[in-house]
């Protein structure tokens, strides 16, 4: 596959207006779930997302367990392949176990919908799930996140782990490509 030609970019959500909302959501969370419970986040797209969740928990008085897992829909183009794939492993140490499911964006439902039958066919107890990012509009399977932190139209965004073609995961804020 050629490699993209460079996108401009123009800011979503700043640092800091990322920085609150997940203060919130842990707040939200903090409040909701049992303890134990373990944050399942999904490869790559989530690991700056479950970095600063988990820390944030810690300051709402939690300490949450952390597994990932590496799953894949959308390959290097804009558009998901329709089917998710689990690369690696699953944690078996779900078992039992509260678990929140942690993804960057809910967008036709279908990694969430996935993943989260896959984590209950491994024994997890109750599961919770949790996007920084919702696009609604484009919802295939499955409903909204229990935790959600943007609502979002059908715009392509990267930034704060989110990728286009696996770039731009570093930026520290949310931006569409335009
Ligand atoms: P779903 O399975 O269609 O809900 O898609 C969820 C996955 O698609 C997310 O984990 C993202 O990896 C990817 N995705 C959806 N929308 C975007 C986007 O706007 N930018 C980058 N990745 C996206
Ligand atoms: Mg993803």
């Amino acid at each position: 596959m050629a490699v993209a030609a460079p996108e401009t970019i123009e800011v979503l959500f700043d640092a800091a207006t990322v920085s609150r909302r997940v203060e919130e959501l842990a707040n939200e969370i903090g409040a909701a779930l049992p303890e134990p419970f373990t944050v399942v986040g999904l490869l790559k797209g989530a690991f700056v997302l479950v970095a600063d969740l988990v820390r944030a928990l810690d300051r709402a008085g939690r300490a949450p367990r952390v597994e990932f897992l590496q799953v894949s829909s959308y390959g290097l183009g804009k558009d998901s392949s329709g089917s998710v794939k689990v690369i690696g492993g699953m944690p078996d140490s779900v078992a039992g176990q509260a678990v929140l499911l942690v993804d960057d964006i809910q967008d036709t439902g279908r990694t969430i919908t996935f993943t989260r039958q896959l984590l209950a066919e491994h024994g997890a107890g109750r599961i919770w799930t949790c996007a920084l990012l919702d696009k609604p509009s484009r919802r295939v399977v499955g409903g909204d996140c229990d935790f959600t932190g943007f609502v979002i139209p059908d715009v392509f965004v990267v930034g704060y782990g989110i990728d286009y073609a696996e770039r731009f995961r570093h930026l520290p804020f949310i931006a569409r490509l335009v």
